[in-house]
């Protein structure tokens, strides 16, 4: 017990054997068919600096060196993951859940888009529900034996974010910056958000850092 114990463990961080009340748990569960081995989150707090593109060419690579590859697609009001890899089909699911639709080379994706009827339709609901959504990629979608996970994550620190790094067992996320003062300030805020929820950061990025000149 700490020294300064009064007693009231809802309102304590301090881990100690005396702590009265569990801590709330918000782990979901991956479906009972799935096995994902490392998942690995892209994170900025910055919208237009890469995220997606990263995440595409981390699962392309990954794939290309003989792993089995999914991309979680977490950026539910804006995804560009189906479009990178040029799939417009529709996700199908069974009783037991859905399964993830196949990128040319055989990468598992599931976003959105994949629901939707029109690729343009705008998804207009309020931040839990959409966290919901992510939740769901997560638990009814049948990931078969995968050897990693790239999570293209939303920019900013909100409400998907947060579900992400709560519910899902991240092993280490990856930060795409680029080098404009404002960029960086907003995208420390990632940084310390992720620091705070003691998610390892395994990778920087700073994206756009130059230009090669065609001449
Ligand atoms: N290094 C780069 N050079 C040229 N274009 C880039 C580079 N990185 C990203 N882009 C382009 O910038 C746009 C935004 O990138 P995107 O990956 O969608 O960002 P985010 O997911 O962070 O919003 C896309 O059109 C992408 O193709
Ligand atoms: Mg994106």
């Amino acid at each position: 017990m700490s020294e300064n114990c009064n007693e009231a463990c809802n309102t304590c961080s301090v881990e100690c054997e005396d702590r009265k009340e569990p801590k709330e748990d918000f782990s979901a569960k991956l479906h009972d068919f799935s096995s994902v081995k490392k998942v690995i989150g892209i994170v900025s707090g910055k919208g237009g600096v890469g995220k997606s593109l990263l995440t595409s060419m981390l699962a392309v690579t990954m794939q290309r060196r003989g792993h089995h590859v999914a991309i979680l697609d977490a950026d539910i009001t804006g995804p560009s993951i189906p479009m990178a890899f040029g799939i417009t089909g529709k996700v199908a699911g069974s009783e037991f859940g859905l399964y993830p639709l196949k990128s040319k080379t055989g990468i598992d994706i599931m976003s959105i888009n994949l629901l939707l009827d029109n690729e343009t339709d705008p998804v207009i609901w309020r931040g839990p529900i959409i966290a919901g959504v992510v939740k769901q990629f997560w638990s009814d979608v049948i990931w078969n034996d995968i050897d990693f996970m790239f999570i293209d994550l939303p920019p900013g620190t909100g409400d998907v974010p947060l579900t992400v790094f709560q519910s899902i067992k991240i092993d280490g996320i990856i930060i795409v910056t680029s080098p404009q003062e404002l960029v960086s300030m907003i995208v420390s805020k990632a940084a310390k958000m992720a620091a705070k929820m003691s998610i390892p950061i395994i990778g920087l990025v700073e994206n756009m850092a130059y230009y090669q000149c065609p001449d």
